[in-house]
């Protein structure tokens, strides 16, 4: 993620003194629309809306779709709840995909769970890396079905040179904490559609017709929530976008650097990338969980096994799993066709893969000599002390 330091502090100052913090009071241009329209062009996207957050940027992007009650929406087995929980926001229903070795939506899998109820794939570009987006396209025009991708994990990652977001039919973005554009909370969606455009921004804003949302749009007004930035939050946005490019940079770098040295360890291989030349994020996979806890242990900094930071893995959404709505009366599995179940052995293959996976860190904010002094290390682990793992054939490198 991007550091916020003194460019974001210092962007703050006029728009406290201006006083004209939300934005629509007299400040409808402001920050907000300097960044959405930088953002736009960045992106080569047409249009781009701030969100308060993510998750609200996922919703938005569901009800510009017109996707709800009876429809499925197919979300994958690892990602953070919020994919999940957007479907039941608008009264449709997550129906749960297999990842791959890849830790992105299974197109196989994908195919496996479409029903006549599918009407949305939400791909997720989790942790930097991106989705098989040829194969998942592909399939959504065969079937007929809308994909908005989720590129809150991945905002700037490009896949086949077109930055993740765009390619789908809407995309959503997180810019809370712990992402690429990083401002503590805040969202953005993106679509070239025009009608999908005015619907969001509707949405976002209460259904306040007079502000304009519909000027451009042939449609009746709908009504919505408050999902609004503010500009304080633009005003952080357009000092992080500018940090964007060069903080990408920096993880494609190392993250090729470390690849091509830990490549060099027999005992497990590198994950594997839709697009290696945009990869922005490194895993490796073990034969056995016993080897990849046994990596993590060793390694100390900067690895994680994925299994172990469960929050994103679907086995632990338990409010999804139950079904558990928000009212008896708002029950979206109660207004489905067929009956929406989350069996146990559901995703077998996804709990195998994160369990035998490690999460490695390309240190964009630490030196690269120290990052290639970590890769060496990882590249070690396991010739030194080969009683530490089970000799793994199967896993080469090559
Ligand atoms: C994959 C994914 N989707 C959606 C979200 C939701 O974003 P936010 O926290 O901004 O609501 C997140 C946030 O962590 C995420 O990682």
């Amino acid at each position: 993620m991007a550091r916020v330091g003194l460019r974001e502090w210092l962007a703050l100052a006029p728009v406290i003194a201006s006083g004209r913090l939300a934005r629509y009071n007299g400040s409808e241009g402001g920050p907000l629309a300097y960044f959405e329209a930088a953002f736009s062009d960045k992106f080569d996207v047409k249009h781009t809306l701030t969100t308060s957050n993510g998750t609200g940027a996922l919703i938005a992007a569901l009800v510009a779709a017109g996707i709800g009650p009876g429809d499925e929406v197919l979300v994958p087995a690892y990602t953070w709840i919020a994919t999940a929980a957007a479907p039941l926001a608008v009264g449709a229903v997550p129906v749960i995909v297999d990842i791959d070795a890849t830790l992105t939506i299974s197109p196989s899998d994908i195919l496996r769970k479409i029903t006549p109820a599918t009407r949305a794939i939400i791909p997720v570009h989790m942790a930097n890396m991106a989705c098989d987006m040829d194969a998942i396209m592909k399939i959504a025009r065969d079937h007929g079905l809308i994909v908005i991708e989720d590129a809150c994990q991945a905002v700037g990652v490009s896949y086949k040179g077109r930055r993740v977001g765009t390619i789908g039919d809407l995309g959503a973005f997180s810019f809370n904490q712990f992402k690429n554009i990083s401002i503590g909370e805040g969202g953005a969606i993106v679509t070239n559609n025009d009608e999908y455009f005015a619907r969001a921004r509707m949405y976002h804003d209460i259904g306040a017709v007079f502000r304009g949302h519909l000027d451009n749009a042939n449609m009746p007004p709908i009504p919505g929530i408050n999902l609004k930035a503010s500009q304080i939050q633009g005003a952080m946005l357009k000092v992080q976008l500018r940090k964007l490019d060069p903080m990408l940079r920096r993880m494609r770098e190392r993250r090729a650097m470390m690849a091509d040295i830990i490549a060099r360890n027999p005992n497990f291989r590198v994950g594997p990338s839709h697009d290696p030349a945009g990869a922005a994020g490194l895993h490796a996979i073990f034969e056995t969980q016993d080897d990849a806890m046994a990596f993590a242990r060793a390694q100390k900094r900067g690895v994680q096994r994925i299994h172990d930071s469960s929050r994103h893995i679907f086995s632990f959404w338990q409010p999804i799993l139950e079904q558990r709505p928000i009212h008896p009366k708002m029950n979206p599995y109660a207004w489905t066709e067929r009956k929406v179940q989350y069996p146990p052995d559901m995703c077998a293959a996804s709990l195998d893969i994160l369990k035998r996976s490690c999460r490695i860190s390309v240190g964009e904010n630490y030196p690269q000599p120290l990052m290639r002094y970590l890769a060496h290390g990882m590249a070690r682990w396991g010739n030194e002390n080969p009683g530490l793992l089970r000799p793994s054939p199967g896993y080469r490198n090559s």
